[in-house]
């Protein structure tokens, strides 16, 4: 495979650059320079054209590049869309109208920039509402890069001992320069474990419990049956907001979240991804009175939402024009991805079982993952103790030389787009047929 042109642009770029490129959770091997996408390909600077399914890390659910999203974008620019930073404007109320109509368990909504703003605003409204400081999170989630999310996701279990289930994990930062104060106010618990929620809730005051109801950062490690019910209850038990994080699950899963699959009502909930196809927007969205501090007459009460580029007109016209989409399309759309899903579940699983891999595939409707291990995890421990992660970036990179893109690390989410055909599914199963043979 030849990369010598990405080569010679990341030489370029880390001149100028640290890393050489922005955002350094993409630093992986190897290292390609992606010039191009278009509906379910990317091609990189030389020319190599991949199957992909890392999809810019999730938010390309109608696929790259979609013409209904580009035009919407297109014809605001064309009609003077541009941005005002004073009052309001109808394109924001449109996409507010229409993002409570998709998921209907929430009474109001704010826009952001990103998934990492809309947790910040999550935390930031939960401790002025219940006047409390603690929050509680999960191991294996990610929730973000601010201060008291960025933590614990993919940890090395030397680092946070075996599972704890009335207790809390070491809390390990994902970064340098966070103030040390902030391990003291965010407990980190055992995903799928009530017990572990209920000794935090009776120790702590704690504001707010945010968890992405599927983890889908470390995979697909879905919730067990009455786990998000019994979240929903000690919450209501203990006075905590209940907050998921449907950053990922959003819109992917249902137009109106995971939420609406799993029938529990969060206090708020955070979107961003899937919602306006790869342009960068996110929201916030849940109960009125909580939602309502934003605009609280008293303001001593009042939480502070501000951003000079919330609600950009080009990324607010991308986001109505994903959800109308959606909607027009949601009987045919999400039952057509729901098949391509299966139909790679069920071609992986032959084929792991044909070449006497041990292996498991995980999926909800179009996001999957294959671990190397005989059965599904529960939760990190599950997942770090018996998962190969050696053979699985194996794995990645012999499926990258075969046109297959898979983010090369190891339990990234595979994300089935609109755009993908039962053809490009049947090509990534070949493929992997060889790629398996050769392992
Ligand atoms: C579940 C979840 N929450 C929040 C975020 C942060 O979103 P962003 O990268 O747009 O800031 C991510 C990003 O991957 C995520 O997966």
């Amino acid at each position: 495979m030849n990369l010598s042109k990405s080569a010679a642009l990341f030489a370029e770029n880390r001149r100028f650059i640290p890393g050489g490129m922005v955002s350094l959770n993409r630093k992986v091997e190897p290292e390609i320079a992606f010039v191009r996408g278009q509906g379910a390909h990317v091609w990189d600077a030389d020319g190599n054209r991949y199957i992909d399914y890392h999809a810019g890390f999730a938010p390309y659910f109608l696929g790259h590049a979609d013409k209904d999203v580009d035009a919407a974008v297109h014809r605001a620019l064309d009609d003077g869309w541009t941005l005002m930073g004073s009052g309001t404007t109808p394109w924001e109320g449109r996409m507010a109208e229409l993002f409570l109509q998709c998921v209907p368990t929430l009474d109001r909504m704010q826009i952001t920039t990103t998934g990492s703003e809309a947790t910040y605003h999550a935390l930031r409204l939960a401790r002025a509402y219940t006047g409390r400081d603690h929050i509680v999170v999960m191991q294996g989630g990610y929730n973000g890069w601010h201060d008291d999310v960025a933590c614990n996701v993919m940890t090395p279990l030397e680092q946070i001992g075996p599972r704890v289930s009335k207790g809390e994990y070491p809390f390990v930062p994902l970064t340098a320069g966070m103030p040390a104060a902030v391990a003291g106010r965010v407990h980190v618990l055992n995903f799928n474990d009530l017990d572990a929620v209920a000794w935090a809730f009776e120790k702590y005051s704690v504001a707010c419990l945010l968890t992405e109801p599927i983890l889908q950062n470390i995979g697909i490690v879905k919730p067990k049956p009455g786990y998000l019910e019994g979240l929903r209850n000690l919450c209501d038990k203990h006075g905590v907001v209940l907050v998921f994080d449907e950053v990922k699950t959003g819109f992917r899963h249902a137009l109106g979240g995971y939420q609406s699959l799993c029938g529990v009502r969060p206090d708020l909930a955070t979107f961003g991804k899937a919602i306006a196809n790869g342009y960068p927007l996110g929201a916030i969205g849940g109960r009125k009175e909580i939602m309502d501090l934003f605009d609280c007459a008293d303001p001593k009460k009042r939480v502070l939402i501000a951003g000079t580029y919330n609600g950009h007109p080009l990324t607010v016209a991308a986001a109505i024009a994903t959800m109308e989409k959606l909607i027009r399309e949601k009987d045919t759309l999400y039952p057509r991805l729901e098949a391509l899903g299966a139909r790679m579940e069920a071609g992986l699983t032959k084929l792991l079982r044909e070449k006497d891999i041990q292996a498991t595939v995980a999926r909800q409707g179009s996001a999957f993952c294959v671990y190397f291990m005989d059965h599904l995890p529960a939760d990190w421990h599950g997942l770090a103790e018996h998962h190969d992660m050696a053979m699985d970036l194996k794995y990645r990179k012999a499926l990258i030389e075969k046109g297959i893109y898979h983010f090369p690390l190891p339990t990234k989410q595979g994300s089935i787009s609109a755009a993908h055909t039962e053809a490009d599914v049947d090509r990534t199963l070949e493929a992997t047929s060889e790629v398996l043979k050769a392992l």
